[in-house]
């Protein structure tokens, strides 16, 4: 990401960003990197949101991590090649969301803190947020969002005066369409009043017991871009539409247009590449195949005449010559034949061999 745009002025803020989930839903692609670490729109997905927080005025950033912590440490560092400071907190054993954010505690530098889940991806102005905390003088603040089924998410109820009433997490029957997106601001004394040292969950936990307790929660409603990327069709939606300019980044590597091509890639002449598609370094896309509004990642192979659909292709992978792939997500390395068919949600593995047209969706094999 470019260190040279000038940031907002400082906001005496620290930002913690939570990392440490398992990424259930992206296997088999979690499997060897956390899911803030895919490569979104060229880069991990958790560059991006960094790039946001900067451009903000938040310098100080604490990674809350536990699964693959190490994957983070080896690219960000120190965070000056971002134009931050980053440090790390690694749990041996995942303490949840409350938890993770209790875990930071001794390291933040001010009185306000911002915290991230680390698999968003939203348009918000983030100072803005911090305004309201301020003006409203809460003690939380979340970020909240509407959406056409809140039911994956948190359920949060406001008020007239913007003060939150409940926090149903993924309850089946959400009284609003209004939830939680994923960022909060914490004075600090309410986050070191989480317990320490054992699991916890802000959202069935921390928040209702705020709540409970009367504590002065607020809500800042917002309804520009908002996306969570936890499943691979949310992934490909936020790769393509970080690719195509609709969702907001400082760290794209390239211009915003109808696919983005990383160093190495090469495209036949009579291929057709875009609907935001990202090919990675050294991507091979053989003649008259077609990849629309997806995410192929380093060195895989496409084939002649293959067509690739809202789809995830995992490093090294190669795919056969008018195999069709349509929602999808195919492991690192993974070898599929040629004349497959793999729709509707298909998860290859890593390593795994398919023959020619061993696998099909329909009858003219
Ligand atoms: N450090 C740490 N430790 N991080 C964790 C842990 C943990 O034990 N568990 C989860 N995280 C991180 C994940 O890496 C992710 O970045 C974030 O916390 C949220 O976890 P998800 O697994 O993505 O949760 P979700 O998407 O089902 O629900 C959450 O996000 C929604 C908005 O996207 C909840 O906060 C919902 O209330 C919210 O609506
Ligand atoms: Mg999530």
């Amino acid at each position: 990401m470019s260190v040279n745009s000038d940031p907002a002025p400082a906001l005496e803020v620290d930002a913690v960003v939570l990392v440490g989930g398992q990424g259930t839903r992206l296997r088999p692609l979690t499997l060897s990197a956390p899911k803030p670490m895919l490569p979104t729109a060229g880069v991990p997905f958790l560059e991006h949101l960094l790039s946001r927080i900067r451009e903000a005025g938040m310098t100080h950033v604490i990674l809350g991590t536990s699964y693959k912590a190490e994957v983070f440490t080896e690219y960000f560092g120190d965070g000056s090649a971002f134009g931050l400071e980053i440090e790390y907190v690694v749990e041996n054993e995942p303490l949840g969301t409350g938890g993770a954010i209790r875990n930071v505690a001794g390291l933040l530098r001010h009185d306000t803190a911002m915290v991230f889940n680390g698999d968003v991806l939203s348009g918000v102005d983030l100072g803005e947020i911090i305004t309201t905390h301020r003006e409203r003088q809460a003690e939380v603040t979340l970020h909240l969002v509407k959406v056409a089924d809140p039911r994956a998410f948190g359920c949060v109820p406001t008020d007239a005066d913007g003060r939150v009433t409940a926090f149903l997490e993924k309850t089946e029957n959400p009284p609003v369409d209004q939830i939680n997106a994923g960022c909060y601001v914490f004075n600090r004394s309410v986050l070191e009043a989480i317990p320490a040292g054992r699991v916890v969950s802000v959202e069935r936990e921390t928040f209702p017991g705020l709540l409970a307790a009367g504590a002065g929660v607020y809500g800042h409603v917002d309804d520009t871009y908002w996306l969570d990327l936890g499943t691979p069709a949310a992934f490909v939606k936020g790769s393509t539409d970080l690719v195509l300019g609709t969702a907001p980044t400082a760290a794209l590597p390239g211009p915003v247009g109808a696919f983005l091509a990383l160093d190495g890639a090469k495209i036949e002449p009579d291929a057709v590449v875009d609907g935001g598609t990202t090919l990675g370094r050294d991507v091979q896309v053989a003649g008259g195949a077609t990849i629309t509004g997806s995410v192929v990642f380093d060195g895989a192979l496409i084939g002649t005449g293959a067509r690739i659909e809202n789809s995830i292709i995992g490093a090294g992978a190669q795919i056969g010559d008018d195999t069709v792939i349509v929602d999808a997500v195919i492991g690192d390395r993974a070898v599929i034949g040629a004349r497959c068919e793999l729709r509707h949600g298909a998860r290859v593995w890593p390593d795994v061999e398919l023959a020619e047209a061993a696998v099909r969706f329909s009858a003219e094999a």
